[in-house]
Order: C-alpha cells, then sequence, then structure tokens
C-alpha cells in the first residue's frame, strides 16, 4: 500500500505544485497522472518562482524519480521549453525524468483544432488553454493517437502526416478564421521530438508494479481540479480527463486498492480561469481583493481568474468523488484584512434548499445559501507553527473540518516552501 495521491477539490489552481514539492521529501517516485500543459504548477523557494507544466514537481529533489505517466498528454514544443528552464540548475534531468511510453503526443494540429473548435463556438467556447488538449484526448480515445513508444518505431512519420493531414481537413471544415504556418510549426516539433527522445521513456506501469513490490513509495500528481473533471466537473466547460482520484488508476496502471491517503488541496476561497457556472463568484470588491492579493492570474495563460467565496456543497462533493482522507487548505493568507467571510453551505436549487451539488449549477437554477464568518487581521505569511493561527482562523478552519468531515493537515500562509503549516 504505498501510493498516495494529490489532486485539487476544485477548479484547478488551487497550489498542488508547491505541495508536492514540499512532501516529495517523503517519496521515491512522484507520478504525474493526467494532464498536459494546460497546467501550471507554481513552486518558489530560494526567493524564486518556477511554473512546470508537464513535468511533475518533484523535479527540484534528489531523492525521488519523476514519472510522466500514461494518462498525460504532451506536447513536445512545451516539454523542451520546461526542460531549458531547468538548465540553469547544472543537473542532469535525463537521470530522474521517467516518461512513460503509453502518453499519447501532442501534434501542432491538436493546438490549431483547439483554436478552431473555440473560435467556431462563439460565446458558449469552453476557455480552453488552447494547448491542444481536447483535440489530443479526442484521439486518444478514437484510437487514432501518436504514442510516445511511437517515437521508436522507424514508421511513426508516416503515421503523423496521415494524421496532420486528416486535421488540416478538419480545420477546413470548422471554417473559422485562423492564420497559421504548418511548416513552422512543423520544424519547432521535430526538433522538440529529439529532445523528448534524449529522455528515457519506459512501460511505466510496470515500473510501478515493480517499485510498490519493493515497497517504493509514490505520490500521484493531479492537475487541474475534480470541478474540471470529465465525467464529475461542469461539463461542458471541463477539461479532457479524469482530474479525479480514479484518473490516477488508469493514468498510471495502479490498481485502486494499492491506494492510501488521498490529499484533497483547497483554496480558502474558490477561483476558476475560462468559462462555465460558478455559485458563489463575487463581483464586488471582496473578489477584487482576493484576486489582486491572491495573484489570482493563470500560470499557464496569464488570465485573471474569477473569484468567489469558499462553495462547501462543491467542495464536500469533491471530498466524496475522490475518498479524501486528508485536506490541506492554500492561500489563507489572502483573506487577513476580511472584516467578515462568508462559506456557502447549501444552495437555493428552484426553490429548494439541498446539499448536494445537482446536475445543472447555472446562475438561473442555482443561489449560494451562506454562513457569515468572523475574519481575522493577523498578517500569516511569517507564522510557522499551528499554535500561531489565529482564533477566527483556527474557527473557519475547524467549520470547515466538521462540514467536510476530514482534517485538515497543512495550512498554506504564502508561496514559498517554507510557508507551510503543518497541524
Ligand atoms: P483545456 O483543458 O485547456 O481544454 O481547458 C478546459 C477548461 O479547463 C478551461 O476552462 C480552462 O481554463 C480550464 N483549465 C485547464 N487546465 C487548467 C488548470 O491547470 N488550472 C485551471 N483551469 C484549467
Amino acid at each position: 500500500m504505498a501510493v498516495d495521491l494529490l489532486l485539487g477539490l476544485q477548479w484547478g489552481d488551487e497550489g498542488k505544485g508547491k505541495i508536492v514539492d514540499v512532501l516529495t521529501k517523503n517519496y521515491d517516485i512522484i507520478a504525474r497522472f493526467q494532464g498536459g500543459p494546460n497546467a501550471g504548477h507554481t513552486l518558489e523557494f530560494d526567493g524564486i518562482k518556477h511554473v512546470l507544466h508537464t513535468i511533475p514537481s518533484g523535479i527540484f529533489h534528489d531523492n525521488a524519480v519523476n514519472l510522466v505517466g500514461n494518462g498525460v498528454v504532451i506536447d513536445p514544443v512545451i516539454f523542451k521549453k520546461e526542460l531549458d528552464n531547468l538548465a540553469k540548475f547544472n543537473r542532469d534531468f535525463t537521470k530522474n525524468l521517467l516518461i512513460s511510453r503509453k502518453a499519447h503526443l501532442i501534434l501542432p494540429t491538436h493546438r490549431l483544432l483547439d483554436a478552431a473548435s473555440e473560435a467556431s463556438k462563439g460565446k458558449a467556447k469552453i476557455g480552453s488553454t488552447l494547448k491542444g488538449i481536447g483535440p489530443t484526448y479526442m484521439d486518444k480515445t478514437g484510437r487514432n493517437g501518436i504514442r510516445v513508444g511511437d517515437l521508436e518505431l522507424s514508421n511513426w512519420q508516416e503515421k503523423y502526416r496521415n494524421l496532420a493531414n486528416k486535421h488540416e481537413a478538419m480545420i477546413d471544415f470548422y471554417d473559422v478564421d485562423l492564420q497559421y504556418n504548418l511548416a513552422e510549426l512543423e520544424a519547432d516539433f521535430f526538433e522538440a521530438i529529439e529532445v523528448l527522445k534524449s529522455l528515457q521513456f519506459i512501460d511505466s506501469e510496470e515500473y510501478l508494479h515493480q517499485a510498490q513490490k519493493n515497497n517504493k513509495t509514490v505520490l500521484a500528481e493531479g492537475a487541474q481540479g475534480s470541478l474540471l473533471d470529465i465525467d464529475f466537473g461542469t461539463y461542458p466547460f471541463v477539461t479532457s480527463s479524469n482530474t479525479t482520484a480514479a484518473g490516477a488508476c488508469t493514468g498510471l496502471g495502479v490498481a485502486p486498492g494499492a491506494i492510501n491517503e488521498v490529499f484533497g488541496i483547497f483554496k480558502a476561497y474558490t477561483t476558476r480561469v475560462g468559462s462555465g457556472p460558478f455559485p458563489t463568484e463575487l463581483f464586488d470588491s471582496y473578489g477584487e481583493t482576493m484576486g489582486r492579493v491572491g495573484n489570482e492570474f493563470g500560470a499557464t495563460t496569464g488570465r485573471p481568474r474569477r473569484c468567489g467565496w469558499l462553495d462547501l456543497v462543491a467542495l464536500k462533493y469533491a471530498v466524496q468523488v475522490n475518498g479524501v482522507t486528508q485536506l490541506m487548505m492554500m492561500k489563507g493568507d489572502v483573506l487577513s484584512g476580511f472584516d467578515k467571510l462568508k462559506v456557502c453551505t447549501a444552495y437555493n436549487y428552484k426553490g429548494e434548499k439541498i446539499t448536494h451539488l445537482p446536475y445543472n449549477i447555472e446562475a438561473e437554477n442555482v443561489t449560494p445559501i451562506y454562513t457569515e464568518m468572523k475574519g481575522w487581521k493577523e498578517d500569516l505569511t511569517k507564522m510557522n507553527n499551528a499554535s500561531q493561527l489565529p482564533k477566527a482562523l483556527i474557527n473557519y478552519i475547524e467549520f470547515l473540518e466538521k462540514e467536510l468531515e476530514g482534517p485538515i493537515k497543512i495550512v498554506s500562509v504564502g508561496p514559498d516552501r517554507t510557508q507551510t503549516i503543518h497541524r
């Protein structure tokens, strides 16, 4: 029983990267199980901020191997850029970075298809990061995709050409104004493929199986958040993978019985980037303050994130779907100075009070019912011990623990590794 999971319980951007970095010292293997470069995992230490997109967040530690699992989709061009950014560390990452042969590749035309699809949707667009995620997973489930292991075969370029040609025809079908130079995009792509090939490709499910037999500890790292899950999220305004706990089984080849702890991460408030329903969204000075103080801009796209009060109806749903065993609360420091805090504990759903997440949470169906709590004034960012936390924050935490029926074991009080309080 050596696999723990760490995943986001909201709409992504909860701070998973920071916590994976903090926890890596306890693990032999950090394994990313889904998503792709739509993710932006931000880590901060020694005064420097690092943003990772595909590479697991344990990469800065020597004790752990980092694995990109079969459930991940890889854009070689972005992957190469991530490796280039790591070059300043003067370490040979080819030794502790492994790639699953079964991971799928994002082609330049997948990115173009994403853009064409979004443009064709007009106002109904998903608000995709435009990294080609949806079209790549579509080719995966449509059984047309190109996998990392294909790069070891002699005929993969032929397969590539056939698929890219088909994509071009599909782009034409969308009939939108999309300017692109495929030859240029392909030159970057093929150059990046060579860099990718310098890394170790492995049969990752077998590697993890052996690792478990040898009592190695594994932390499975999720991307995005539970409410962006393709099945359980706010469909269609979701990403194209299973971001919830089950995704770790299919995205790594780990059996359900092998999973031990499930760490669920949430912010002390809620954010969302892109389109889709968000019942507790704020359009007032409270929301504006969360965005400004919390520096709520997408790590991948730079887009401002929508902000709102904590939604316990949605959070409880995520705790249940994932079987969370330990909670971690991020960004409590951002709420310092708020005279009051509101927490949504139920919805008014078509005239009826409900406490579960219904099929449809669009604003016309759902109005949040709030419990109001006292805020705290103290600056939390210099605190390093649970005994220093202000009384009002402890009340907030204990209220959430009771509602969510689980312990909050980590309270993060700033972006740096060191600003992490264990309870
Ligand atoms: P896609 O996965 O890029 O197609 O985007 C689909 C939806 O998920 C959009 O609303 C994105 O803003 C959102 N999304 C994708 N990745 C992330 C993430 O890492 N953090 C937050 N939102 C994300």
